[in-house]
């Protein structure tokens, strides 16, 4: 039976913080109604973590749902990204407190870097610090950082990022090895964005196979074998039936067999932005 259990449970980062293992993705949600459909199916599925962005264009959304769930503030887990327009030390300032009216909360549990900008990075790693100092965000973080920018980043700063999010699926994590071992290595959490590959290997033989072997989807199979792989992981779904059996991964383990098959699908799939070569 599964060693990991519920939906809601959480491991800590840097400094203490706990953070919910699964996080409803709200990437593509659109605004005026969806979003907050989703979070609240999400908040009632048990999930305890959402996923959002400046530019996802739905974080007044976000606030929407969570104050319409009834579940307390402090119960659930709102991680929000700065905007590449937005890097530099006082635009990110600003950018956060805009964020911050929007999804309408004190305090924001995770606030993300999106993409490491050439030239902006590091003054904006300022201003994220100055933001955890001033207590505005409980821990802050990276996304879409391969080796060569946490390599940068960590040389500079005494804060290094809680958290690395990053594009994860059995289907591209073998090329992010090396990212991977540097976030092991410096206590970074991985979160794994897009496991579900945004749909596109949701019918793959392979993957069906051990699917049909525990009873189970194969979206469930990929989120977990996210967190078997002891990532956060962020699966994105506007629908209530969807977001419900998306958590429900916590009755069965994949074993040692299912997770080297899973493993050996890599081929350096990228769904989204490939942050591999950005300078
Ligand atoms: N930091 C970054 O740069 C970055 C980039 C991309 C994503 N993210 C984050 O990661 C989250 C997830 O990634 P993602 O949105 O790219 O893709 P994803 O979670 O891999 O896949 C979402 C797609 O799968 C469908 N889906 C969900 N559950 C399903 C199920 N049980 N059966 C069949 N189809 C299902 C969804 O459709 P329906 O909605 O119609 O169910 C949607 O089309 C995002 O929402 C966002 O929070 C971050």
């Amino acid at each position: 039976m599964s060693t990991l259990t519920r939906s809601d449970s959480t491991v800590e980062l840097r400094g203490g913080v706990p953070i919910p293992l699964i996080g409803l993705g709200v990437f593509r949600a659109r605004a005026g109604g969806e979003t907050a459909v989703a979070v609240r199916a999400a908040l009632r599925a048990g999930y305890r973590h959402i996923d959002t962005a400046r530019i996802y264009g739905n974080e007044a959304d976000v606030g929407k749902g969570l104050r319409a769930s009834g579940i307390d503030r402090e119960q659930v887990f709102v991680t929000t990204k700065l905007w590449n327009d937005d890097q530099g030390f006082r635009s990110t300032l600003d950018a956060f407190e805009a964020s911050r009216r929007r999804l309408g909360l004190d305090v924001i549990d995770l606030y993300l870097v999106h993409w490491p900008v050439p030239d902006k990075r590091l003054d904006t790693w300022r201003a994220m610090e100055h933001l955890l100092e001033t207590g505005k965000v409980r821990a802050i973080g990276v996304s879409n950082y391969m080796a060569r920018h946490l390599d940068e980043l960590l040389a500079r700063t005494e804060n290094p990022p809680a958290v690395n999010q990053i594009e994860l699926s059995p289907y591209n994590w073998a090329s992010r090895r090396e990212v991977l071992d540097l976030c092991a290595a410096g206590h970074i959490a991985v979160e794994a964005y897009s496991p579900l590959t945004k749909g596109r290997k949701l019918a793959d033989p392979p993957l069906a196979a051990i699917a049909k072997r525990h009873g189970k989807t194969t979206a469930q199979v990929l989120i977990r074998w996210a967190l078997q792989k002891g990532f956060i992981v962020l699966p994105k779904s506007s629908r209530p039936q969807r977001i419900a059996a998306n958590a429900d991964v916590f009755d069965f383990d994949l074993t040692s067999k299912d997770m080297a098959a899973l493993d050996a699908l890599d081929q350096g799939l990228v769904t989204g932005w490939d942050p591999t070569n950005a300078p």
